[in-house]
């Protein structure tokens, strides 16, 4: 789910604050889009306006834009305790209606703790496990409690994983909020302040932030931001970052959405990553991955192959002993990890909880934890010992794209830095690969241009399949796997990637005329035995489409359905360009099918719940 908090000196914002605070939920829509609401503070009652449904259409039917004042919460939901109704989205309220709540996670004891305020007399409205937050909070203040006590004395019953924002029309400049695993930040405008699930929400008024980290819990007027931990205050002016991140880039800028935005964004993206590499902290990084036994690479989804990627090169280039390994199925090497191994873990977003658990078991086995992650400050970050960035920019889209290739440029860059060090690589073959991964933002720009309306055009015969295989070898297999993904996420279509060479050992058995197999064929020693995977599936009649580097196509062209002519480039590096396409195909074939892919259904972008 997505929240917002709001709280501005009068006139301030310039528009009624149901009109920003609509805009910045739009900004969170990826982390949810099942039912909004907005709760602003009226003198001394609050005004909620809730129901089920997308943000443009919820917010037009209930004019959130012409609702005025100066403290006001948001949310976007994205159900986990109820389904979505009207009555189940959020803000919540206490009974009197003076009390009123966001949330995202879930309480875990939120059934005993509403039987017993249901003894007390408590009326429900919802099925949701946030509700009880407010009527506890109203509790608190009946005994006379006042506001900020009454907040923290409702946090201390609460178990769970959690993001608050509170707004309590007895102070109605101020809003409390807690952070406990889900993410929140705070952003210092001039005049407003605001708290959020994630920093794009309030991008458009500061780029000053602060990530709340777990425990911390405190409140926001116009002019301050007041933060505690264990009843401590932290110092706030210590916590404030500046980030890079411009209002532009988390808008559309003209795109019909994100997603395709965010492609096109890519040899950007890759630009600002490589450019802002930190020699030391690489260098940091290589030592520790020369001085470990063996090494973990961890992620979630795409995250977790890009980890893939990592894998192939660390154990193919330098001879390390690699696994790459999905986030949430740690527990199969928690005792097998000990002090002397590293663990590298990926995540754009340095929220997704199944990463977080891992690195936080992994590290109590005693192994050194580095994250690559895009998001600065961000949990997984915090709770690693070194952290590599990449620079996408936001990403708002649900589907990972611009994240993904740069995740592999901070993986290459690391795999190149430490061959060399390990005497793995020569100069000249260091010097090479890295010439070639500078070329990758220019190359990849002329990909876009040259692919993007041959891949719209196949998205026509795509867009009533049922069914697809992504196939490659070597490290053409996360590739592919990446390149399936993509089109499952947002096209709905089944798609399934598998080692080539497995064809022949079941999965062929469905194969028959028109069957769409994707082949990634790089400049590596697999390419003969591709041309073989290729001929047994054109044995069956299946539609081969095939990414291929220019110098194949000669070889592939008769066997293809469809060619994709790529750029000739070392197949370490290939894959930040061939999963382009990959990605525009994905995306045209959703629109082709009349989906949103920014939004795809039944997904959010940060998974915060185990
Ligand atoms: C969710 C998203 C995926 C993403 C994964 C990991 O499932 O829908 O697109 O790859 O989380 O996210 P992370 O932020 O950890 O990279």
């Amino acid at each position: 789910c997505g929240i917002i908090g709001i709280t501005s000196l009068p006139n301030n914002l310039r528009e009624p604050i149901g009109k920003v605070v609509r805009r910045c939920l739009e900004r969170l829509e990826y982390r949810g889009y099942d039912s909004v609401g907005i709760a602003v503070i009226k003198g001394n009652y609050i005004e909620v306006r809730k129901g089920k449904g997308k943000i443009a259409e919820v917010s037009a039917r209930l004019n959130f834009d012409e609702v005025n004042g100066t403290t006001a919460i948001g949310h976007t939901r994205w159900a986990t305790h109820g389904k979505p109704s009207d009555e189940n989205a959020h803000p919540h309220t206490d009974c009197t209606g003076n009390v009123a709540v966001v949330h995202n996670g879930i309480i875990s004891n939120f059934l005993e703790l509403k039987e017993e305020l249901i003894r007390k007399g408590h009326v429900f409205k919802s099925e949701t496990d946030t509700e009880v937050v407010a009527h506890l909070i109203e509790e608190y203040l009946k005994l006379g409690y006042k506001p900020f006590d009454a907040f923290k004395a409702a946090l201390s019953r609460l178990r769970g994983a959690y993001a608050f924002v509170v707004a309590i029309a007895q102070e109605p400049n101020r809003l409390y909020f807690a952070r406990n695993t889900s993410p929140l930040v705070i952003g210092i405008g001039n005049g407003a302040n605001f708290v959020a699930s994630d920093i794009p929400a309030f991008l458009e008024f500061t780029n000053m932030v602060i990530v709340l980290r777990d425990g911390e819990y405190g409140y926001i007027e116009p002019g301050k931001v007041y933060i505690e931990r264990d009843g401590v205050p932290v110092n706030v002016e210590e916590r404030i970052r500046l980030i890079s991140w411009t209002p532009e880039m988390a808008s559309k800028e003209g795109y019909p959405h994100f997603m395709l935005k965010e492609i096109h964004e890519q040899p950007f993206a890759i630009n600002s990553t490589l450019a802002g590499i930190n020699e030391k902290e690489f260098d940091n990084v290589v030592n520790l991955l020369l001085n470990s036994r063996k090494i973990l690479i961890i992620g979630a989804g795409t995250s977790y192959h890009a980890g893939l990627v990592g894998d192939y090169l660390f154990t193919t280039m330098l001879g390390l002993d690699t696994h790459a390994l999905i986030s949430s199925e740690y527990k199969k090497y928690v005792n097998a990890v000990n002090e002397g191994d590293t663990v590298i873990a990926i995540s754009q977003s340095g929220e997704t909880i199944d990463t977080l658990v891992a690195v936080r078991a992994f590290k109590e086995r005693g192994a050194k934890v580095v994250a690559i992650s895009n998001v600065i400050d961000s949990a997984i970050p915090r709770e690693s010992n070194y952290v590599l960035y990449t620079r996408a920019g936001p990403e708002i889209g649900v589907a990972a794209t611009k994240t993904f290739t740069t995740q592999l440029v901070v993986l290459t860059v690391l795999a190149l830095r430490a061959g060399i060090a390990m005497g793995r690589l020569s100069q000249d073959e260091y010097r090479n690969l890295m010439d070639s991964l500078n070329k990758v933002p220019g190359l990849l720009q002329n990909v876009i241009t040259k692919t993007e309306g041959k891949v719209k055009a196949l998205s026509e015969y795509m867009k009533s399949r049922n069914n697809a295989y992504y196939l490659g070898r070597g490290i053409g297999v996360p590739l592919s796997m990446e390149g399936a993904l993509k089109l499952k996420e947002i096209a709905y279509i089944h798609a399934e990637a598998y080692p080539a060479g497995e064809s022949k050992h079941g999965p062929i058995a469905l194969v028959e005329e028109g069957y769409p197999v994707v082949f990634s064929i790089l400049d590596d020693d697999n390419v003969d035995a591709l041309l073989g995977n290729v001929m047994e599936m054109k044995a069956r009649d299946a539609y081969t489409i095939g990414f291929v580097p220019e110098k194949y196509v000669g070889k592939f062209r008769e066997l293809l359905s469809v060619t994709f002519e790529l750029p000739n480039i070392d197949y370490r590096i290939a894959p930040i360009i061939y999963i382009v396409p990959m990605q525009l195909l994905a995306y045209y074939t959703a629109v082709a099918r009349g989906y949103d892919p920014d939004k795809p259904r039944n997904l959010a972008k940060t998974v915060t719940v185990e």
